[in-house]
């Protein structure tokens, strides 16, 4: 069991490591239960019996307003009171959705997270970063949301198609570059698979990691929960440009890793090689450059959009020696435009 202190009512949650049968098993007869078409089928049996299941497509499409908009019409449909909770299992998709409906129906109400592939296991139950995304960016419309508690089975991990394994790698070789090198010297001495022996104690360091930075910086406003973004500026401008129907959000972020590394080098901001960082990913099977034709200036016109920009320029999460990150702003968008032509071509 790992505890997380929720800066934010100055309590806390646990993210605890669990049989299926015993997560199932904690779902009461009032919970309303998010998840997307893939889960439903996958675990029909598990979910059998469960009165209040609320099923959406599968796949970052659907982390869109209209889908949350009838997402909460059935929520409520289902009767569920102030004092009622909402489930969501699935991965980072369904625990953002799930999590921003807990969010704000009735003005909130208890939510748990039940994360079933490694990205969400690893970072996105964890934190109470919940949304959606905007045609104009990612994640654009959210809360924080901290779960009651955050309840994982490694067995769900035994049905996750490899590609989504990988897309979760992208986010645990972020954690090693940005926080801990240990972790980046085992994720590159042998690749993790689904069987490794370690791949317990690999997620439960990524997720003390995340932890650790969330405890010290909730609501993004030091500048230190920003380092999870490593990779996430570049990375959510490659999905947003792709209609969020393209890369996977792992892929985007590994894409983006590398790119934001040659930004950070180019800028005069670190000695780190993109190639080194690229080294590790393509270890993986992550992609490291964007294929095919795209729109450099729609690009960085999408990476002005991000979130994290305060003031002039941009504002990206760099890292500077392996194990790590800071967030710099005022990048100059031309220089960077540049950068970026220059590794891609
Ligand atoms: P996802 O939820 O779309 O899951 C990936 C795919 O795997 C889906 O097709 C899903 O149906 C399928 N799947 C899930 N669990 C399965 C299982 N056990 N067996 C078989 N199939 C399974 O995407 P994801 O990669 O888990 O999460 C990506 C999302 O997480 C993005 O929207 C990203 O923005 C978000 N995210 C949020 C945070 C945060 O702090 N809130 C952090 C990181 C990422
Ligand atoms: N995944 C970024 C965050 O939780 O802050």
């Amino acid at each position: 069991m790992i505890r997380v202190r929720t800066a934010k009512d100055e309590g806390s949650y646990e993210v605890q490591f669990v049989s299926i049968k015993d997560m199932i098993a904690l779902i009461t007869q009032g919970d309303v239960v998010i998840t997307d078409t893939n889960l439903a089928s996958i675990y029909a049996n598990e979910l059998d019996g469960i009165a209040q299941l609320v099923v959406f497509q599968a796949g970052e499409v659907s982390k869109s307003f209209p889908v949350f908009e009838s997402i909460v019409d059935r929520v409520v449909a289902k009767g569920l009171k102030r004092n009622g909770r909402i489930i969501g299992f699935g991965g980072g998709v369904v625990g953002d959705m799930a999590g921003f409906v807990a969010a704000t129906v009735h003005r909130g109400v208890d939510f748990v997270q039940m994360p079933t592939t490694l990205l969400a296991m690893v970072d996105s139950s964890v934190g109470g970063k919940v949304g959606i995304d905007l045609r104009h960016g990612k994640n654009l419309l959210g809360a924080f949301k901290n779960p009651q508690s955050v309840m994982l089975s490694l067995e769900t991990l035994k049905t996750l198609p490899e590609v989504q394994f990988v897309n979760g790698m992208a986010e645990v070789i972020k954690y090693g570059w940005i926080w801990d090198v240990e972790l980046l010297d085992r994720l590159g001495r042998s690749l993790l698979t689904v069987n490794s022996g370690d791949l317990e104690s690999v997620i439960r360091r990524c997720i003390e990691i995340k932890r650790d930075v969330v405890e010290g910086d909730f609501e993004e406003k030091s500048g230190l929960r920003a380092i999870l973004n490593f990779g996430h500026t570049v990375g959510h401008a490659l999905e947003t440009l792709e209609g969020y129907d393209g890369l996977l959000h792992g892929e985007a972020i590994s894409i983006g890793m590398v790119a934001e590394t040659a930004i950070a080098k180019g800028s005069g901001l670190s000695d780190l090689e993109p190639g080194d960082v690229a080294e590790v990913l393509k270890m993986y099977g992550l992609p490291i450059r964007p294929k095919g034709d795209f729109d450099l200036d729609r690009l960085v016109d999408l990476m002005m959009a991000d979130k994290k920009n305060i003031g002039v320029g941009l504002s990206m999460s760099l890292v500077k020696v392996p194990g790590e990150c800071k967030l710099e702003h005022g990048i100059d968008p031309h220089q960077v435009k540049s950068i970026l032509a220059d590794l891609w071509n």
